[in-house]
């Protein structure tokens, strides 16, 4: 338990050294996504990608009730997507991937999180590491 502990510690501090780690292109904060239909989600790749063995990430969305928004650790709502994660260059516009999802037109409309959680080992070790970036939306 004491090792586990030292190895998230560990992978937290290899995490900050190496500088972010992933980030989410689209949504934005204050997207408006439309329940029922296809857009794009952009998982981008910002620096280099050494020491890190990539696992995955997921995709996910939930409602948000008077101004408050599920953490991600507790829940990540309905998921969009779950699986590899392959960011490729794109000349200027750097290293990403897209991903076209939808939304189930059954879901409760309003204001939403959209959350990208990454998954991946970190180090030499390896370390396990999991993070997450969100966007606050609106469901329509
Ligand atoms: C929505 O995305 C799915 C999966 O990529 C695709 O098969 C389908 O044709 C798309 N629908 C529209 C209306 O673009
Ligand atoms: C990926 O998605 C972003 C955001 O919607 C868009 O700007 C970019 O052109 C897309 N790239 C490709 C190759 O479709
Ligand atoms: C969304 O991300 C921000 C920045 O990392 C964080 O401060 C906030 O707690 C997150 N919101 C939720 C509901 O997880």
């Amino acid at each position: 338990m004491k090792l586990f502990t030292f190895a998230l510690v560990l992978a937290a501090a290899i995490a900050s050294v190496l500088g972010q780690l992933i980030e989410l292109g689209y949504p934005t904060n204050g997207a408006v996504l439309q329940a029922g239909q296809n857009f794009t989600v952009q998982v981008i790749q910002p620096g280099s990608i050494a020491s890190v063995t990539q696992i995955g990430i997921a995709l996910a969305v939930d409602n948000c009730n008077n101004g408050v928004c599920p953490q991600p650790t507790d829940q990540l709502g309905d998921v969009l997507y779950a699986g590899q994660w392959t960011p490729t260059g794109h000349g200027q516009g750097g290293f990403y991937q897209n991903f076209t999802v939808q939304i189930s037109e059954y879901m409760t409309k309003g204001p939403a999180i959209f959350t990208l959680t990454h998954f991946c080992l970190l180090g030499a070790g390896p370390a396990p590491f999991t993070e997450f970036r969100n966007a606050t939306v609106t469901i329509k």
